[in-house]
């Protein structure tokens, strides 16, 4: 039997949440994946512990990815351990949560950096040491399609990159690179729970759940097997496309069904 190599996986942001359910997924294939952090350490550890006990194999590094210096040391730490990689996916995000009025320019500054330039920076490195095609994935929110209270710098840079995404399917298709993007409504997460809980004034997070056709915020297994998915073998000849995975999220609109009452809310509701 002719062994095949693992995949060789770079993820941001996978000391946590999402990324390192989806670094524990990709190790259950057998895959070697590369768990980048910011400053949990300790998180970035059990998350290679994670993946080494579902069959996998990595590595852990450290790196701030909003600066390019960053991204730089990134692959720098990539390269240390393995000449090519398989797949890239920009997972990680960060930004200030504020009105449009309240927003300095460091905070457009830093979350352009963040969420949009470290993913064209990325891409570009982890494109060049793709051998034999490959995968690199977004991963976005609805606020890069909706306006919703304070995401508004976030969501900018999320649209942004979901239309580099496209640009990138169309420039490195002929190499056998897909390039796609997974967009998230409510997932439940460390960031989910600060989003609701500790920005000021924040609507509370049940008045949005009552009106999403599933009622519920997702699992943050719901994202990592969607990411999971574009990865594949099976989403081979599936690029330059956004998969939503947001319980219905952004296909309502005003009325609600939740906010209708007697027999039309009963049709729906049952009560
Ligand atoms: N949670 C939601 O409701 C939701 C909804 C839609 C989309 N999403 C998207 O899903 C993705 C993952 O979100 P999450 O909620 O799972 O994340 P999370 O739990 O908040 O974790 C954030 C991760 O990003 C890392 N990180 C933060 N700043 C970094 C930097 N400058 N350089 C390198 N790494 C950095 C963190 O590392 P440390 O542990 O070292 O800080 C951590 O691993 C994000 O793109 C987010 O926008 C989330």
């Amino acid at each position: 039997m002719v062994e095949t190599a693992p995949r060789v996986v770079v993820i941001t942001g996978a000391s946590r949440g999402i990324g390192r359910l989806l670094a524990e997924k990709l190790g259950a294939e057998g895959a070697h994946v590369v768990i980048n952090y910011k400053k949990n350490a300790d998180l970035a550890d059990e998350s290679l512990a994670a993946v080494r006990a579902a069959g996998g194999d990595g590595v852990t590094v450290q790196a701030d990815i909003e600066t390019a210096e960053g991204v730089d040391a990134l692959f720098a730490g990539v390269d240390e351990h393995y000449d090519r990689i398989d797949a890239f996916v920009a997972n990680a995000a960060a930004a200030a949560f504020k009105p449009i009025k309240d927003l300095k320019l460091h905070h457009l500054d830093r979350s352009y950096a963040m969420n949009a330039r470290s993913f064209v920076l990325g891409a570009q490195r982890a494109a060049e040491r793709m051998k034999d095609g490959g995968r690199i994935l977004y991963i976005s929110s609805y606020g890069s399609l909706r306006a919703f209270p304070t995401y508004a710098a976030l969501g900018a840079a999320k649209a942004m990159a979901e239309q580099y995404m496209r640009y990138m399917a169309a420039e490195f298709g002929p190499r056998g690179i897909t390039v796609n993007a997974v967009n998230g409504g409510l997932i439940d997460t460390d960031s989910l729970d600060y989003f609701y809980n500790k920005v000021p004034g924040m609507a509370p997070m049940d008045s949005v759940l009552s009106k999403l056709p599933l009622q519920r915020p997702a699992k943050a297994d719901d994202m990592a097997d969607a990411a999971q998915f574009l990865l594949s073998e099976k989403a081979g000849y599936i690029t330059g496309q956004v998969l939503t995975v947001d319980g219905g999220l952004t296909i309502i609109a005003p009325p609600f069904w939740s906010d209708t009452t007697g027999e039309l809310r009963a049709a729906v509701f049952g009560e």
